[in-house]
């Protein structure tokens, strides 16, 4: 028994994880994106998994299909996302929030398909998106004492600079328990790779930094420090 609990130590936890590029529509066969390849998602949905958890993944756009031997929710656009996740809660004991949200969409989503019309220039209106991220610390923030304390919260930041200083900043405005940094600007880290290099970040500073490595190995540490964080490795 002892064996089976090592080899599955998330046996019993229900985890959220969101993954892809959400996908924020301006007509029925346009929109925008971004470079997400849901592969950061699907390597931590699939790390979970094999660790014995209830996976639930919420997906956007991804470039490959998902994996299997979990529960698929599918969601577009941001607003999407944050109704499939924010609606889970209550049942969830983590939620990793991989998935690229766009921070805004098109003002207006027309309802057929735009024509161009006689102007030699476009200009479109963009409007900010819901975080989801900071919907969920707010949700936990209100709970009241009698309630759970919720989910434990991990977040991602991808930067081009000053990485700690804009992780530790997202940690505390968005009231998450960690945050995974990407340097996207770095070789063989972030979007579209099978490897990644990450700084995982507490309200404390660095927790520890993840040296290059498949994205199902940074996944497999980053459950590690989950679980000894959220107090789930027993007494
Ligand atoms: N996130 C979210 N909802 C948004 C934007 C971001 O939930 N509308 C989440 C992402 O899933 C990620 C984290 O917030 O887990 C950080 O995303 P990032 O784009 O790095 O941060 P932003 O707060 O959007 O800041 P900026 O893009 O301005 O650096
Ligand atoms: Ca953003």
């Amino acid at each position: 028994w002892e064996l089976l609990a090592g080899s599955r130590p998330l046996a019993g936890k229900r985890v959220l994880v969101t993954a892809g590029g959400t996908m924020e529509r301006l007509d029925p066969v346009r929109y925008i994106t971004n470079d997400s390849s849901g592969k950061m998602g699907f390597a931590i949905a699939e790390a979970a998994r094999d660790q014995g958890a209830d996976v639930t993944l919420v997906c956007a756009r991804t470039d490959g299909p998902p994996p299997a031997g979990l529960r698929l929710v599918k969601a577009e656009s941001a607003e999407e996302m944050l109704e499939a996740v924010m609606v889970r809660l209550p049942e969830t004991d983590a939620v990793v929030k991989a998935a690229a949200v766009a921070d805004y969409r098109p003002a207006v989503r027309h309802e057929s398909k735009m024509k161009k019309g006689a102007s030699e220039r476009l200009t479109l209106e963009l409007v900010r998106n819901p975080d989801i991220l900071q919907a969920i610390g707010e949700w936990r923030r209100q709970g009241s004492a009698a309630a759970v304390r919720g989910p434990f919260v991990v977040g991602f930041a991808a930067e081009t600079n000053d990485v700690e200083r804009n992780a530790v900043e997202k940690l505390s405005r968005k009231g998450c328990d960690l945050i995974v940094a990407n340097d996207v600007s770095q070789e063989g880290a972030g979007f579209g790779t099978d490897t990644n290099a990450v700084q995982v970040y507490g309200a404390e500073g660095l927790v520890e930094a993840l040296p290059l490595q498949s994205k199902r190995a940074v996944a497999e540490r980053l459950w590690a420090i989950v679980r000894e964080r959220a107090g789930w490795n027993g007494p």
